[in-house]
C-alpha cells in the first residue's frame, strides 16, 4: 500500500469539527471531478482511496487531497482510513465499467463491482458511519419499457456489469435497515465532456465510448470510427442516448451527501438531461465542434446496445434540487475536446 498525504492539512482535518469525505475511485473520469468539486467549491477534506490499474494520479489535481493507492477489498487498507481519520461519508465510485468484458468475465465484475465494496460498507459499520453514495448506472434497469425511464422503471439488467451494479444496490437497501448506513444510489445514462478549463478528463484505456472516440477520430488518432448499427427504429437509424456532463454529475454527489447530511433516507436518483441524442448527431456537433470531418465507417449493432435511453430525471430535482445545467450537446463536446486539444491532449501519461 502506498500511501501519499498532505500531513498538516489531514492534521488540521482530524482535529477540526468536519470528518472526511472517503472517495474510492477518486482518481478516475467522474469520481476525479467529483473530488475536486468537494475540494475546491465545497472545501471538503477529501480522502482518496484507488488502486490506480484505471484511475490516474495526475486526475487529482486539487491541494491537500489525500491519496491511498490500495485497493478497496484490502481490508486492512480500508480499516487504516477509518482509524486514521474520522469519515462522515463515503462517495463510492470504484468500479470496472465495460458491459461488454462483463459478458465475458462476469466474475470479474461480481468480485470488484459487488464483492470489494462490501469492505467499505463493514468498515464503515464498525465505525459509525453512516452515508453512502453510490455510482449505479441506467444499465441496472436493462431493456426499456418506456422512455423517459423513472425511477421505478423495472430493473432487469441485460449483462453482468448492471446485474452487479443492481446487486449492490440491494445490498444497500439491507444495510439501511440492519446499520442504519444510508445511501443515494445515482443510476447515471451517458457520462460525458470533461472539466470546462480542460484541466482533467477522461482517459480510458481501452476507450469504447463514443465521444472521444468521435474526437479522436476527428483528430487523426485513429482511423475512421465505427457506427454501431444504422437500422434503429430511431429517426436517423442511429442509438439515442441521454448524454449527461461529468461537472453534472459530479454537482449531483455533492447535492446527495448534502441530502444525506440533513437526514435523508435511502433513494435512487436518475442523472441525465431528459434530452437524447443520437450517434448521428453527435458526429455532426462533433464535426461543428472541431471544424474537422469526422471519419466514419458502418457496421453491425453492437451487442446489448438498447436503441433509445433517456432518463426522467424529476425526482433528483425534486429531491435534491439538482438539474443538468448543461444540456446543450455541442458544449458537451466542447468540453471534451477543449481536454483532448489542451496541454495533455487528452491523455495524462503518454
Ligand atoms: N457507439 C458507436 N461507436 C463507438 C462507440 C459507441 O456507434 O465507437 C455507439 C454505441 O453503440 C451506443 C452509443 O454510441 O449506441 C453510446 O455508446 P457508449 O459506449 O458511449 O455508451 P453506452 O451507452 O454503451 O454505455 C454507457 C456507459 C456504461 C453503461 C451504459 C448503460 O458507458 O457504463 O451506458 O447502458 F453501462
Amino acid at each position: 500500500m502506498g500511501v501519499d498525504f498532505v500531513p498538516r492539512r489531514a492534521f488540521l482535518s482530524a482535529m477540526s469539527d468536519q470528518g472526511v469525505i472517503l472517495v474510492t475511485g477518486g482518481a478516475g473520469y467522474i469520481g476525479s471531478h467529483t473530488v475536486r468539486m468537494l475540494a475546491e467549491e465545497e472545501g471538503r477534506q477529501v480522502v482518496v482511496l484507488d488502486n490506480l490499474v484505471f484511475g490516474h494520479r495526475e486526475a487529482l489535481v486539487s491541494e491537500g487531497v489525500t491519496l491511498v493507492e490500495a485497493d478497496m477489498a484490502d481490508a486492512a487498507a480500508v480499516g487504516g482510513i477509518f482509524d486514521r481519520y474520522r469519515v462522515d461519508g463515503v462517495v463510492h465510485f470504484a468500479a470496472f465499467c465495460y458491459v461488454g468484458e462483463s459478458v465475458g468475465d462476469p466474475l470479474k465484475y461480481y468480485r470488484n463491482n459487488t464483492a470489494a465494496p462490501l469492505t467499505v460498507l463493514e468498515a464503515m459499520r464498525e465505525h459509525g458511519c453512516d452515508k453512502f453514495i453510490f455510482s449505479s448506472t441506467c444499465a441496472t434497469y436493462g431493456e426499456p419499457q418506456e422512455i423517459p425511464m423513472s425511477e421505478s422503471h423495472r430493473q432487469q439488467p441485460i449483462n453482468p456489469y448492471g446485474e452487479s451494479k443492481l446487486m449492490l444496490e440491494k445490498i444497500l437497501s439491507d444495510c439501511e435497515a440492519a446499520y442504519g448506513i444510508r445511501s443515494v444510489r445515482l443510476r447515471y445514462f451517458n457520462a460525458s465532456g470533461c472539466s470546462p478549463d480542460g484541466a482533467i478528463g477522461e482517459d480510458h484505456d481501452p476507450e469504447t465510448h463514443l465521444i472521444p472516440n468521435v474526437l479522436r477520430a476527428a483528430r487523426g488518432d485513429t482511423g475512421p470510427m465505427t457506427v454501431f448499427g444504422t437500422d434503429y427504429p430511431t429517426p436517423d437509424g442511429t442509438c439515442i442516448r441521454d448524454y449527461i456532463h461529468v461537472q453534472d454529475l459530479a454537482r449531483a454527489h455533492v447535492k446527495a451527501l448534502g441530502y444525506l447530511e440533513a437526514g435523508g433516507r435511502t433513494t435512487a436518483c436518475n442523472l441525465g438531461t431528459g434530452k437524447g441524442a443520437s450517434v448521428r448527431e453527435i458526429i455532426d456537433a462533433a464535426e461543428a465542434v472541431t471544424g474537422l470531418p469526422v471519419p466514419v465507417e458502418y457496421g453491425e449493432r453492437r451487442e446489448g446496445d438498447p436503441p433509445e435511453l433517456v432518463a426522467d430525471a424529476s425526482w433528483a430535482e425534486e429531491l435534491l434540487g439538482w438539474k443538468a445545467e448543461i444540456t446543450d450537446i455541442r458544449t458537451i463536446i466542447e468540453t471534451a475536446w477543449a481536454w483532448m486539444d489542451g496541454e495533455r491532449k487528452g491523455r495524462y501519461s503518454a
